[in-house]
């Protein structure tokens, strides 16, 4: 565990106002500031950042934390990484990760060892022996020059089981570094040996846009399978939280970003001079992932191949992009099944058009729904006039449902006002729909089914108040922390994510002093979230006295012996539901 001194001078260099103020315009408001979200799309602004304790709320979608947590999120970064971020951004070394932890494998050590197995795997590819089936595929089969091969870094992992980790070993990293790290994995057959992960196949260094390797990808030289291996996620890695390639591409996207499926269609791309591509790495996007871009650009092309499966890619990548303010367009590849394979037959000019010839989201679907029916068959353009009416009548805005029912008539060759009538009827189905989903979400809510933080609060919605009374005010004063440690054990607490908070925090207290801000070493950020808004719920109270502290501790004891013993007598789902109605009538 970091010790909370450590934390709490790294808070105190780094004021939370003047690093959120970094991204985010903020105004004055009484004793906080106000700013338009950076988590969600708002118009009015609702998240607030509360100068005097160091902390950020937003009213509008919940996210709340530190500036710790903060830093995590925008600049996309683990818990280590933004304790060093912040360090970096005040001026102060923080110690090596070992010395807070001993045990465990820390980040700053993989990021050591990867640079060492890039450098290796390269040396290789320019072995002249060993490197010779690497070189044949990149520069012969492939057709790369040089000079890209270097700029990507790529490299060659031998057809040795022990080539890498003894290169590793002679370079003093352990055992336990390198199968952490995904380099080496351990003997099924004697686990005291371990042996290379990657072996015979060309290496995609992974890079992030701080010039660190993070991990790899690597390419096999056949068809043998599986055709790419990739570095699970690490302590220096998350796959769904970074890009190959931006670390290029950030410097060439003021007016767009490329996506592509593959390390090499982006190696492509960037030979012929599109160096704004990038890709995600051997998964579909991630919301994580298009927030990513939105930071570097406001275009996305999604160019992803052509196929069936690049085309279902290609439409969860319009809904994710559009969500995370991202405008996007798709290309419409035609005679080559990727952008790599396309370059090489058609060259990059003919490429340049087809970005300028992107379709919208909503030209897309059109040609989605013509390749699926054939219109000539009255059944079947009868099914795709009422997929475009669906499609239509997901549109939010007056004007683009009207100018998309032009288009639609115009492709079915039918009346406008046919189509506007259907979509009419849609919008009326769906609003009907909508008001019902709400008055069921209303009735969730107050009997908290359905929470996915705290799935337990649905089960005691008693315990799980007193708990939040409990936590908010130890959270918001020294004095209460203090009793509650002392008064309180993890088992009177009921619900799992507040017994874990509490856990944590008693800890974390008895070790030498807690903060808010070591949170980021156990809870994810929704948790974290639900944490602040305990101690700011509290907070806004004017009722924190010991007296009410006490009450609440013995109550929640009380309870939580109470709601234990039901559960042991084995409360079935008609008392379940019995008892939840008379709490939510009360
Ligand atoms: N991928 C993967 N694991 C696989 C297959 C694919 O991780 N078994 C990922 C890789 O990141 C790959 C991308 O998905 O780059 C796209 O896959 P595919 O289209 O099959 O490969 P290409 O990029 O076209 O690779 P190549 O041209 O070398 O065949
Ligand atoms: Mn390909």
């Amino acid at each position: 565990m970091i010790p909370a001194n450590v934390i709490e001078d790294l808070k105190y260099r780094n004021r939370i106002e003047d690093v959120v103020g970094s991204y985010v315009t903020l105004s004055r408001s009484g004793a906080n500031l106000k700013g338009l979200c950076p988590f969600h799309s708002e118009k009015t602004p609702s998240f607030t950042v509360f100068p005097n304790d160091g902390h950020y709320y937003c009213f509008g979608c919940g996210e709340g934390g530190d500036v710790i947590t903060f830093t995590m999120k925008l600049e996309n970064l683990d818990y280590r990484g933004a304790l060093d971020f912040l360090a970096k951004r005040s001026g102060v070394t923080l110690p090596e990760d070992d010395k807070f932890t001993p045990k465990g494998v820390s980040r700053q050590r993989v990021l050591e060892m990867n640079k060492c197995a890039a450098r290796f795997f390269r040396d290789m590819l320019f072995d002249p022996e060993t490197g010779a089936p690497g070189r044949e595929y990149l520069l012969g089969k492939r057709g790369l020059s040089s000079a890209v091969v270097k700029r990507f870094g790529l490299g060659y992992a031998p057809n040795s089981f022990n080539a890498l980790r003894d290169h590793l070993r002679k370079n003093g990293f352990t055992r336990e570094e390198m199968v952490e790290g995904y380099l080496c994995q351990v003997s099924k057959k004697n686990d005291k040996n371990i042996y290379d992960c990657f072996r015979n196949r060309v290496m995609f260094p992974i890079i992030d846009v701080t010039g660190n390797v993070i991990a790899f990808g690597g390419r096999v030289l056949d068809d043998s399978k599986p055709k790419y291996l990739n570095s699970a996620d690490t302590p220096a890695f998350r796959k769904s939280r970074n890009l190959f390639a931006l670390n290029y591409a950030r410097n060439f996207c003021s007016e767009n970003l490329i996506l592509c499926e593959g390390y090499m269609d982006v190696i492509a791309l960037h030979s012929a001079g599109f160096q704004n591509a990038v890709a995600t790495l051997g998964t579909a996007i991630t919301p994580d992932q298009a927030r990513l871009m939105k930071r570097y650009s406001d275009k996305v092309v999604i160019s992803y191949d052509s196929d069936e499966a690049g085309r279902k890619a290609a439409s969860k990548a319009l809904k994710l992009l559009s969500e995370a303010g991202v405008d996007s367009t798709v290309l419409k590849m035609q005679g080559a099944k990727d952008p790599d394979e396309y370059i090489s037959k058609f060259g990059a000019d003919r490429f340049k058009k087809l970005i300028s010839e992107g379709r919208s989201e909503f030209d897309f679907k059109i040609d989605g729904i013509k390749e699926r029916y054939d219109f000539d068959i009255p059944e079947q353009k009868v099914k795709a006039g009422n997929a475009l009416v669906n499609e239509i009548a997901s549109y939010y805005s007056v004007i683009e449902r009207e100018v998309y029912i032009g288009k639609a008539a115009e492709v079915l060759g039918m009346p406008a006002e046919s189509i506007k009538a259907d979509v009419n009827r849609v919008l009326r189905k769906k609003r009907y729909a909508e008001k019902k989903t709400k008055r069921e979400e209303l009735i969730r809510s107050t009997s908290a089914i359905g929470d996915r933080v705290n799935p337990d609060e649905a089960k005691s919605i008693k315990c799980a108040r007193l708990e939040k009374q409990v936590l908010g005010m130890m959270l918001s004063r020294e004095e209460f922390m203090k009793a509650g440690t002392l008064k309180l054990n993890a088992e009177d607490f009921y619900t799992s994510l507040n017994k874990r908070l509490f856990e944590f925090i008693k800890k974390a207290y008895e070790n030498g002093g807690f903060d808010i801000g070591m949170l980021g070493q156990e809870f994810v950020s929704d948790e974290i979230s639900r944490a602040v808004a305990y101690k700011d719920d509290r907070e806004r109270l004017n009722i924190n006295t010991d007296k009410a502290f006490d009450e609440a501790a013995e109550n929640l004891k009380a309870e939580t012996a109470r709601q234990k013993k039901k559960d042991e007598g084995g409360e079935d789902a008609f008392d379940l539901i019995a008892r939840r109605r008379k709490e939510v009538n009360k």
